[in-house]
């Protein structure tokens, strides 16, 4: 995982892109932080624990006049190899030579071993100070001549993934940066001082730590090695390509009048799920049209199968997806983790189409379950979220969710505009076939039109009541989640969210799983949250709760309020107004968001930055 940022030029502040390109990359980990940059007479080396915001506070002095050669990198950590702390935090040392990685180097034991061998002594416990050492002996090798090439050198001998941006403390007009399977990207701002041209570059794991001062941009390819300097680019090793266009706004990352990102996520579902159907649906003529799709829609009404592949969230939206498209299209889903897909050599049709699912865009194991789809001839689509990244970029046609930046990294809005792009594919293809008829489209849409009203009135409504159930049970250090049909993969993600914020141990299962082994858990000291609406498997949903209540578990149950057998059975109920059976999972899965919130909050823990997460998984 991790964020890099750096800077070369004379006309801005180096420690302010820095800084700034750090704040925006903190979701890719935030367990420490670090920068190098020179200008003038001004050298500045600073790491440490914690988010940037330390860093900042460390720093604040050290400013370099404009004007001037200044270049420096900087980097916010996820730990792979080495605890979070200041000394295993990035730029890594070696001599004058410093390097900000994004990555897993898999050979760096015998390459360590290697470098120690020749006398290189290592500061700290990671993978990625081995490329500091790499390059400043083949700098030196090279009497300091090249420093791209002693990059170039250096890269040949590692195994594994990077992102790295590398400068030397005595060379101040050159910056070199290097990708294979993690994600670069050069900034590039062009000026004129008087009579002459003038440039300067920012590279960044993503555009947002850029964005702000250019849109003129160049993705590195796996392969690449760039040098930089102030009178220009070269690509030491990689196809020469010119700079794109890149079209990126940036809205709603602003906290307003909410405590956490999170809650204000919640709140901004009913806004969220309009924003993805918007300009895709005609309620009136019961249609949808994905304006992205228009070239290949002939393939993707043919197709056989589709696979999904994803992580976490995302891939609980996936499953749901998989009930809804067999369900409304009756065509073949099988949804996968992209970490057990890209391995497992799994048969994949000429007519199957590979559907990719990420908010971020660059979970690294669903690039490589994607890249893994395309090498077999899959056609491939994404539903992503953020505009511009890997995997929008990998894809044949990507559908955005258009849900807005995703701050806090338990997923909450991104998963429901998922499933309404999910729920237009599955009424798209319905409707192509003939498996869903035309009033029961139009009925449908006309619903989700209307939902947006509901859901905004309903957390509302909701909210506290949630709170003051997640108070109570803040006795209770686990939990189990049980659903049915559509049910299931919203148990799997109430579960999730619970752990990832309030490090219960929560667990989500089929309910029909109970009796086959999960029954043995329950006892007084186990809570169970069951979601048992009036729908197609009300009676099976009600069985699993009365043999939970025979055990003497605790039940909170998820239901409409027409269930009555379920109300009366349940120790804690909260209601979800009635709807059309296929958009309940957006309505039941609220309560259990705000479940998880506030059983963070009550606990007096980290919401939008839970200990040992990233946003968004860049490593495998
Ligand atoms: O960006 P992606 O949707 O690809 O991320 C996938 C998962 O890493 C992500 O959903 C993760 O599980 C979240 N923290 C869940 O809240």
């Amino acid at each position: 995982m991790c964020g890099i940022v750096g800077y070369i030029g004379t006309q801005k502040s180096v420690l302010d892109i820095l800084l700034n390109g750090l704040k925006k990359l903190e979701y890719r980990g935030y367990d420490s932080a670090g920068l190098a940059y020179v200008g003038g007479d001004t050298f500045v080396y600073e790491r440490v624990k914690g988010e940037v915001k330390n860093l900042e506070e460390k720093i604040k002095k050290h400013d370099v006049k404009n004007g001037i050669f200044q270049v420096g990198i900087a980097h916010t950590r996820w730990a792979t190899h080495g605890k979070p702390d200041s000394i295993n935090a990035h730029p890594h040392r070696s001599g004058d030579i410093f390097v900000a990685h994004n990555g897993i180097i898999e050979n760096y034991s015998s390459l360590k071993k290697e470098l120690e061998e020749d006398g290189y002594i290592f500061a700290s416990q990671t993978d990625s100070e081995v490329f500091a050492h790499l390059i400043h002996r083949e700098y030196v090798k090279m009497k300091r001549k090249d420093l791209s090439c002693a990059v170039k050198e250096a890269l040949a001998k590692v195994e594994g993934a990077y992102a790295i941006a590398v400068m030397c403390k005595n060379n101040k007009d050159e910056l070199v940066v290097a990708k294979k399977n993690s994600p670069l990207v050069i900034g590039i701002i062009n000026s004129s001082i008087g009579n002459s041209a003038n440039v300067e570059y920012i590279v960044a794991s993503d555009v947002s730590a850029l964005i702000d001062y250019t849109h003129s941009v160049i993705y590195l390819d796996d392969g690449d090695v760039v040098k930089l300097t102030t009178t220009g680019l070269k690509f030491v090793q990689g196809e020469e390509r010119g700079s794109e266009e890149i079209e990126y706004t940036e809205n709603g990352a602003i906290l307003h009048e909410y405590p956490h990102f999170m809650l204000q996520e919640i709140y901004e579902q009913g806004d969220v799920i309009k924003s993805a159907y918007s300009g895709r649906v005609n309620a009136r003529n019961g249609s949808v049209v994905f304006d992205e799709l228009v070239g290949i829609l002939p393939k993707l009404l043919t197709a056989r199968r589709i696979v999904i592949v994803s992580c976490g969230t995302s891939y609980h939206a996936g499953l749901l997806g998989e009930y809804i498209i067999e369900q409304m299209a009756g065509i073949p889903v099988e949804v996968e983790y992209a970490s057990e897909f890209r391995y497992r050599d799994a048969p994949i049709y000429d007519d199957d189409i590979v559907l990719a699912i990420s908010q971020s865009g660059e979970t690294a194991d669903t690039i490589a379950a994607l890249q893994e789809a395309k090498r077999k001839g899959s056609l491939t689509l994404g539903i992503v979220n953020v505009v511009n990244s890997s995997i929008a970029r990998e894809v044949d046609a990507c559908l955005y969710t258009h849900a807005g930046p995703e701050i806090s990294v338990a997923s909450t809005k991104a998963f429901s505009s998922q499933v309404v792009i999910l729920l237009l594919l599955a009424v798209m293809f319905g409707c192509a076939n003939n498996c869903l008829s035309k009033n029961s489209a139009k009925r449908l849409l006309t619903d989700l039109e209307q939902l947006p009203d509901v859901i905004d009135s309903y957390i509302k409504d909701i909210d506290a009541k949630v709170a003051k159930i997640a108070t109570e049970y803040m006795k209770y250090d686990k939990a189990l989640f049980f659903g049915r049909d559509t049910m299931m993969p919203i148990a799997l993600e109430g579960a999730l969210k619970l752990k990832e914020i309030s490090y219960m141990n929560a667990q989500g299962h089929a309910s029909g799983e109970l009796k086959h082994g999960v029954i043995a858990l329950i006892d007084e000291t186990m809570p169970s949250i069951v979601l048992a609406p009036k729908s197609k498997l009300y009676k099976k949903s009600l069985s699993a709760l009365e043999e939970i209540k025979a055990r003497g578990g605790r039940v909170l149950s998820i239901t409409t309020e027409d269930a009555v057998e379920v109300i009366e059975q349940s120790d804690d109920v909260l209601i979800i107004p009635k709807i059309v059976e296929e958009l309940l999972p957006l309505l039941s899965v609220i309560p259990l968001q705000l479940f998880a919130y506030h059983s963070a909050v009550v606990r007096g823990l980290p919401v939008d930055k839970p200990r040992n997460l990233a946003k968004s998984v860049t490593v495998e």
